[in-house]
């Protein structure tokens, strides 16, 4: 055995010598013939050594950069990195998104505190206020209950966010999102309300006029919302901006005739109100104080079918990079969250291939935030809200395409079926074969289904026929880089990313490696030690007793 070490330990001497620490290319070409021992001896070998090189970033984060995809479970993440490898003419299973290059991840428990399978609100809140919620409210704790809106329980429950903090800290703030501004992620940064669809004045019940302020005037008039430096997303009609006043069913038509947009310019006569590609790249950032970027009546769309003239609607990516050219004016810094929102809409319709191409531009904006900012001061954690009911199932070959199908070798009867499916959702009656001449085909045969590669609005397989495809309740990943990324690790409490962006950043009023004395703030800390001696002892006790018996 000893010279069993003994060999391999030269054999790998000799192939770290031979081939220095430069394997990533060949990690990038995934060939069956290539992988071989050798191979995955140096791929072994060179995460080791990166690993080992890596040294606690313990600067202060000066900017912070929470990037979410939403419904991006891992999953999603996996698929994702599949679909962008082989677009890039690669097998795709070796790919590695920018943010899977982060030196430190964990995964996050995303329950709501009423819920198994949470919703966006609850764990919005969860990660931007640092306080679990219930299902569907946002900016308040546990005592707020879903649709009830109740003025002293509400005041007792309001929570402050993340964003609060910075602007107390004297940072710039803003967020960007491919959803409307009042949907639930955004919303989560700055509203507080019973009802995450409250979103414009005609969705609130009449009973609760007089409680409930809609979410989009609370983004105007109330802070936080009123001190954002950058606004950027769709919800143009819950807005109230005229040229937005289409008549979408999805998503609610002010009755009051306010246009918020103009309120805010007037309220902000240094800030500019884009709403096409154009107006947004060419801005004059230096001379700009503020931005509301609103580019679609209802969410923005999907960047696959995205309208890419300058008179169409930005990339996630050109968002983030007019946000970050903006808030890094402060020499305080800024705290900036992106949402890549329609990775989680796509879902809930089993488009798959719509959810991928979404994960991909989530995948750009997150270069473009690299690009423009210093790791030794930016603190940037890219994580996903909560999952799908998204399987990747089956056993595809190597390189298969991701959106392809397969066949079971070892089950000569079962049709081919494709790898991408989800648990439930409208894919259901889609791929129902509805042939009552042929009762035994259930399904529709899965390579006869027309346009399957053209039709971006193809859905996938689903069990169990939902409108909406649900959520999925399993653990999300967070990938972190930069001052302090280090304390993502293990699994925690989705509410925990507040608490360590406030630690890195030494938001005022927060514990935090700049300001040890943070008991006087919060609650009694009960350490570790404190809480296993009692138990120690008692089992000591105990065996000591046992021991006594036994003679
Ligand atoms: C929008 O459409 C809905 C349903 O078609 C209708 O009930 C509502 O009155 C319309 N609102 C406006 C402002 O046109
Ligand atoms: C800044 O923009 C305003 C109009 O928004 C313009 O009047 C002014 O000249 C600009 N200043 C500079 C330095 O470009
Ligand atoms: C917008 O971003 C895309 C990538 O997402 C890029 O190809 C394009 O050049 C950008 N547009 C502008 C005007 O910067
Ligand atoms: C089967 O019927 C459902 C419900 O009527 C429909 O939505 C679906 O498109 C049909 N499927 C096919 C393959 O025609």
């Amino acid at each position: 055995m000893a010279a069993g070490t003994w060999i391999l330990d030269v054999i790998m001497m000799a192939l770290c010598v031979v081939t220095g620490i430069h394997f990533s290319d060949a990690l990038q070409r995934g060939s069956t013939d290539y992988e071989d021992m050798s191979f995955w001896m140096k791929s072994g070998q060179e995460h080791l050594q990166r690993v080992l090189s890596l040294r606690n970033n313990e600067n202060q984060a000066k900017n912070v950069i929470i990037f979410v995809g939403d419904g991006m479970g891992l999953s999603t993440v996996t698929a994702g990195r599949i679909f962008k490898g082989q677009a890039k003419g690669t097998t795709g299973e070796e790919y590695k998104l920018a943010f899977e290059k982060f030196p430190s991840s964990g995964l996050s428990k995303t329950y709501n505190v009423d819920k198994q399978v949470p919703d966006s609100a609850g764990t919005a809140t969860a990660m931007f206020s640092g306080v679990k919620c219930r299902y569907k409210v946002i900016g308040l704790d546990g005592h707020a209950v879903y649709n009830e809106c109740d003025a002293k329980i509400n005041e007792k429950s309001k929570l402050t966010t993340i964003v609060d903090w910075a602007q107390e800290s004297e940072k710039d703030t803003g967020f960007v999102t491919t959803t409307r501004i009042t949907h639930a992620t955004p919303g989560a940064l700055y509203a507080h309300t019973n009802n995450r669809d409250w979103e414009c004045d005609t969705s609130i019940p009449e009973k609760y006029k007089n409680c409930a302020k809609d979410i989009a005037r609370q983004l105007v008039e109330d802070a936080p919302g009123n001190n954002l430096k950058v606004i950027m997303g769709g919800g143009g009609q819950n807005m109230g901006l005229p040229i937005y006043q289409r008549n979408q069913s999805e998503t609610c038509v002010r009755s009051d005739g306010v246009n918020l947009a103009e309120i805010w310019k007037n309220n902000n006569p240094d800030g500019k109100v884009v709403t096409n590609t154009r107006d947004l790249m060419t801005l004059d950032i230096a001379n700009t104080s503020k931005i509301m970027g609103i580019f679609a009546p209802s969410h923005m769309p999907f960047h696959a079918v995205r309208d890419t003239s300058p008179e169409g609607t930005p990339t996630l990516a050109n968002m983030t990079l007019q946000a970050i050219r903006l808030l890094r004016k402060n020499k305080n810094g800024f705290l900036l969250m992106v949402e890549s929102g329609k990775i989680d809409i796509a879902h809930h319709y089993n488009y798959a291939k719509l959810a991928l191409r979404e994960v991909s531009e989530l995948e750009e904006a997150v270069l473009v935030a690299l690009q423009q900012v210093r790791l030794d001061e930016t603190l940037i954690i890219v994580t996903a809200d909560h999952s799908h009911s998204f399987t990747m199932n089956g056993y595809p070959a190597r390189g298969n395409d991701i959106l392809g199908y397969t066949t079971n070798l070892n089950e000569k009867n079962v049709p081919p079926y494709e790898t991408l499916t989800y648990a439930n959702g409208p894919g259901f009656f889609y791929h129902l074969n509805n042939d009552s001449s042929n009762v035994n085909d259930i399904w529709r045969p899965i390579e006869k289904i027309p346009n399957r590669d053209e039709d971006p609005y193809y859905r996938n397989f689903a069990g169990f026929y939902m409108k909406d495809e649900t959520h999925g309740g399993e653990d999300v990943a967070v990938y972190a880089i930069g001052p302090y990324s280090h304390l993502f690790r293990g699994t925690f409490e989705q509410n925990y990313i507040a608490h360590v962006i406030a630690y890195a950043a030494c938001l005022k009023n927060w514990p935090s490696h700049c300001d040890k004395a943070y008991h006087r703030y919060f609650y009694e800390l009960s350490s570790p030690a404190a809480m296993t001696t009692p138990s120690c002892i008692i089992v000591l006790v105990f065996i000591t007793l046992l021991g006594l018996t036994n003679r």
